[in-house]
């Protein structure tokens, strides 16, 4: 039987979607991250739309959570994932990964973020899209702890740049980095390009 694997390469519903034009710029061979993998949906978008993607590293680790970002924020968290979603998450992801055509571009690691960084050298990877954090601590340290694995000249971006919190705490972030840098935010997403 002639089995058509999935194609995310038009998908409308990818957090990852506003970026996809800029990541497909950055060059040949590229090796990204997505930071809170969750189904799939943005990791298969980017790497259809993007042929220019050697390597894509997903990081998740699918442990139940309560998310807080959101307007107004009180660090309350008002969207729980309890473990049964997670599961299927997990399941949903592994899946789509196994039928996308892309499963040897993809590197996946299923653990925490702080542990996950331990596993990359500084300097060493061509975009990282940030989708984790669930609190207002939560952006601002892996905003931090991962900027400096991005090389110069890559694409340092995240999700959820419509609420006040995240905006916050990456702008604060940036402030801290590379006050010179411009952040990009549309349609839910924030970049800048590391100098
Ligand atoms: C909002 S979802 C990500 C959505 C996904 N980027 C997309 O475009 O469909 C957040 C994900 O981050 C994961 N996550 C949250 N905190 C994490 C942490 N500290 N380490 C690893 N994964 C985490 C959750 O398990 C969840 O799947």
């Amino acid at each position: 039987m002639n089995q058509q694997p999935y194609d995310f390469s038009n998908a409308t519903d990818a957090d990852i979607g506003p970026l996809i034009h800029a990541i497909g710029s950055l060059g040949k061979d590229l090796v990204g991250l997505e930071l809170g993998v969750f189904t799939g949906t943005s990791l298969l978008t980017v790497l259809h739309a993007c042929p220019n993607i050697k390597t894509m590293h997903g990081i998740d680790n699918y442990k139940p959570y309560g998310d807080c970002i959101g307007d107004p924020y009180n660090g309350v968290p008002f969207y729980f994932v309890d473990e049964k979603v997670s599961v299927f998450n997990r399941f949903m992801a592994f899946h789509r990964i196994k039928y996308s055509g892309m499963e040897e571009k993809v590197v996946f690691h299923e653990m925490d973020s702080g542990e996950a960084l331990k596993k990359f050298e500084p300097e060493s990877l061509d975009f990282i899209f940030i989708d984790t954090y669930l609190t207002y601590e939560q952006v601002v340290d892996d905003v931090r702890s991962w900027y400096p694995i991005v090389k110069s000249g890559g694409l340092f971006a995240g999700h959820d740049w419509h609420t006040t919190i995240v905006r916050k705490g990456v702008t604060e972030v940036r402030d801290e980095v590379e006050p010179d840098a411009v952040i990009t935010g549309y349609d839910e997403c924030w970049s800048w390009v590391k100098k």
